[in-house]
């Protein structure tokens, strides 16, 4: 497996952060497969990889459908036989800043079908593959909005914060790293949540048109940390919550 290229699966990459890592890491020379909900937005990007000469594939995969999952592994196993890196990026946020006692359960409960459940639905169904890989890894994309320390500790920003479904669904993301990241150790496969960040995507309906609020970071930004933990050569890093300029409390 020495000279195969690495093979790496990314959720919800046909735009934003998913897209521009998706991006650079075809371009340091990786297999990336692009999972999109809907199969024109995931050829757009492929395209776009490809037209800057790079190597992508396209996947229909939405994390809620078990079935999708199933039919991506079923392809990327037949096609390949192994995965390298699985990056659960795909995420949600529906409930920005309202109060929690009166957000309804059911916005919560999407938010939580797709961060927690995606991720773990992911994890799941791909162990096999990654296990058939030398020395893989699964990055999480996590949020500062889910660490506990950062919402309980007064000197933070996020002691104000109240995204009680968003919070909870990247706090319970975080509890997967921990967890898969111990049950994983003896195979190879690492496990860790990155932040990217508050990024100029248009998560949470954010409108791309509209400028860019001070303390945004570009896109490229977001991606740094999720790229530079994909691209590791060493792989030593588990069980980890990290962002660009260092670990975060859980
Ligand atoms: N942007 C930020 O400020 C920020 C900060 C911290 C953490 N994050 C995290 O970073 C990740 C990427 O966010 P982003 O900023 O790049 O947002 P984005 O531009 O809205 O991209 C999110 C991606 O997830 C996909 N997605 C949503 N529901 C899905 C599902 N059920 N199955 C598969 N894919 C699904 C979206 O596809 P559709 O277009 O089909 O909905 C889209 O491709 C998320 O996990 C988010 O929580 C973002």
């Amino acid at each position: 497996m020495e000279n195969k290229p690495k093979v790496t699966l990314i959720t919800g990459a046909d735009k934003g952060i998913g897209f521009e890592t998706a991006m650079a890491l075809a371009k340091a020379g990786q297999q990336v497969w692009l999972g999109s909900r809907s199969q024109n937005r995931a050829k757009q990007a492929v395209d776009k990889i490809r037209q800057a000469g790079y190597h992508a594939e396209g996947l229909v995969l939405d994390v809620t459908k078990q079935s999708e999952i199933d039919r991506a592994e079923q392809l990327i196993s037949e096609k390949i036989g192994y995965l390298d890196i699985l990056i659960n990026n795909a995420g949600i946020a529906l409930d920005n800043h309202e109060a929690a006692a009166t957000l309804p359960i059911d916005v919560m409960q999407k938010e939580f079908d797709v961060n927690f459940f995606g991720t773990v639905r992911m994890i799941q169904a791909f162990i096999p593959l990654l296990t058939n890989a030398k020395s893989a890894k699964i990055i999480n994309i996590s949020s500062n909005m889910g660490s506990l320390g950062l919402a309980s500790d007064k000197n933070s920003r996020f002691y104000q914060v109240s995204s009680l479904g968003y919070q909870a669904s990247k706090a319970a993301v975080n509890v997967a790293t921990i967890t898969f990241a111990k049950e994983l150790e003896d195979t190879g496969i690492t496990v860790n949540s990155v932040n990217p960040g508050w990024t100029a995507t248009s998560f949470g309906g954010r409108d791309l048109n509209q400028p860019v609020p001070q303390g945004m970071q570009s896109v490229d930004e977001g991606a740094a940390q999720i790229i530079k933990l994909a691209t590791d050569a060493d792989n030593q890093l588990n069980g980890a919550f990290t962002e660009n300029v260092g670990y975060l409390p859980w």
